[in-house]
């Protein structure tokens, strides 16, 4: 007899394995589906944020970054360092131990939740009386029933038509989190989220960095006014050398490096580098899901197709995260994890899209919620924007980082926020206070009248709904 559960996920990466604590939480008997295998060949939970990615890129992210600001940084607090080096294997292996740290942490999540572990793949085969039937094959190879699906598979990185991905001298982010040694000559293939930060991390540990980008502009999913402080930042004082509107055409790879041809302005160019990150995007995992078994949607570009809700075309079945439409963003797929799983308990649930925080974690960092100014200005909508620099802020001066701003767009005749832009180290964290008066449907002036620490950097925010109004007090 097949063993049988109310809820089974597949894919334990934010979006599965919240949603399958969540379903646990509810009085749901639930199991959750994971075949990934980290390097030494163990089974792990967390998926690709917890294995390769948010994770592991944020801890190597810290470290560069503290190198940097030992090296560059202290001298301006009259704090002299000599001798400053990098150890890559033990900053590696601290990478590491925080991945097996947060990747335990869910094994241990599943065991208190009571939510069974399915070792191997799983893919729709049918369904039988108790639901949809899911094969799993690892060790062994067994059906179960659900009596809902929560599909979780996620996504992985594409890559390019004719340039295989070895990890060794082409990488994707799996490679690129691993270098054992700090490549002199660094080529990246994408400016998009990873080429900036993973970008950062080699460029700070001392490779010289080559980003090549197939758009003619920079960072176009940010706000303009930002893209344009990030573009000064990044190029001019930290020399990451970013080439715009190339078209990557043939790739030599050797044993000891990699020789691409692009093209530029129409001119036939050349970077040779000892290794090469391809960043261009990631697609969602729908192969070997058995999807047409059962007759699964799937759009053209591979992702499920889900409602507001995420249910797809069939009864009980969900799909969360990286494989459906939105933002590829770890919080985004959790919440609709909450969501999927209060939905199938029959209690209701919401995830609101336009809502969702954007966050770069470079040095500044960046962060957005809400509406571009230049889509306020394709949409039509009737805006005023206010801006407020750090550089004048008493906090960013202590803590020796004035770059950026925050900047807030609201409704020209409702003062409702549209949204808020932030450049600045400590950017990720002051963007919640926008994502919450979003979500309360506030107004500038509403930010404007609440009272801010002093001294701290949230005080910027507060002159930049004041600035809506041109009334900002400190400039
Ligand atoms: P995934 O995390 O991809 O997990 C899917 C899981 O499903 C995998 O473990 C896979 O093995 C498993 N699976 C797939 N198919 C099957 C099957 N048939 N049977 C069994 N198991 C299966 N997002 C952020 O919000 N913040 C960040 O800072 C951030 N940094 C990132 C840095 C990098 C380098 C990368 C690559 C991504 C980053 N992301 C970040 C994006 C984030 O990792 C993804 O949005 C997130 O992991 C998506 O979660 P998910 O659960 O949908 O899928
Ligand atoms: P991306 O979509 O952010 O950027 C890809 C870039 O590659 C784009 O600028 C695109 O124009 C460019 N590109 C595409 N094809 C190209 C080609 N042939 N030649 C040159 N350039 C080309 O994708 P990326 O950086 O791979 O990251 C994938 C996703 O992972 C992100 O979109 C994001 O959802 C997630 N992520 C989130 C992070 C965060 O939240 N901090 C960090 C890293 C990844």
């Amino acid at each position: 007899m097949a063993q049988t559960f109310d809820v089974i996920v597949i894919g334990s990466g934010p979006a599965g394995y919240i949603a399958a604590i969540r379903a646990a939480q509810l009085g749901l008997k639930t199991a959750c589906v994971e075949e990934w295998r980290n390097p030494t060949g163990e089974l792990a939970l967390g998926g690709t944020c917890l294995n390769v990615g948010c994770i592991p890129s944020k801890a190597l992210l810290e470290s560069s970054e503290q190198y940097e600001h030992a090296l560059q940084g202290l001298a301006d607090h009259g704090i002299a360092v000599t001798g400053a080096k990098v150890d890559l294997a033990k900053m590696l292996a601290r990478k590491d131990g925080i991945v097996a740290k947060m990747t335990k942490g869910i094994e241990t999540l599943f065991r208190k939740n009571k939510i069974q572990w399915l070792k191997g793949h799983g893919r729709f085969t049918g369904k039988g009386a108790a639901g949809w039937q899911i094969e799993v094959s690892g060790a062994t190879v067994e059906t179960v029933e659900g009596k809902a699906v929560i599909v979780a598979t996620g996504s992985k990185a594409r890559h390019l038509p004719g340039l295989p991905v070895d990890q060794e001298m082409v990488c994707d982010n799996v490679g690129a989190l691993a270098f054992r040694d700090v490549p002199s000559r660094l080529g990246v293939i994408g400016a998009g989220v990873i080429g900036l930060e993973l970008g950062s991390v080699w460029r700070r540990l001392g490779a010289k960095v080559v980003i090549l980008e197939a758009l003619p502009n920079f960072l176009g999913v940010a706000d303009d006014s930002v893209a344009k402080e990030a573009w000064k930042i990044f190029t001019k004082e930290q020399g990451l050398d970013i080439r715009l509107g190339v078209k990557i055409g043939k790739v030599d790879v050797g044993k000891k490096g990699v020789v691409l041809g692009y093209e530029q302005d129409g001119q036939a160019e050349k970077l040779e580098c000892d290794r090469l990150i391809v960043s261009i995007g990631r697609v969602p995992n729908t192969d070997g899901l058995g999807a047409e078994s059962v007759g699964l949607k799937i759009d053209a570009r591979g992702f499920i197709e889900v409602d507001d809700h995420c249910r797809t075309n069939l009864a009980n079945v969900f799909a969360i995260g990286d494989v459906v439409r939105g933002p590829m963003l770890a919080h985004k797929g959790e919440e609709e994890g909450v969501m999927a799983a209060e939905l199938i308990a029959g209690q209701k649930g919401h995830v609101n899209l336009e809502t969702i925080p954007w966050v770069i974690y470079t040095s500044p960092e960046i962060a957005w919620v809400g509406k571009t100014e230049q889509q306020l200005k394709a949409e039509g909508v009737p805006y005023r924007a206010g801006q407020f620099p750090f550089s004048i802020n008493g906090r960013a001066l202590g803590h020796g980082d004035t770059h950026g701003f925050v900047k807030m767009l609201a409704h020209q005749r409702t003062d409702e926020i549209l949204g808020v832009h932030i450049i600045n180290t400590h950017a990720s964290e002051l963007i919640a206070e926008a994502v919450v008066a979003m979500e309360f449907r506030a107004s500038a002036e509403d930010i404007a009248r609440i009272v801010h620490a002093h001294p701290s950097l949230s005080e910027v925010t507060h002159e930049a709904a004041l600035a809506v109004d041109k009334r900002s007090l400190n400039m």
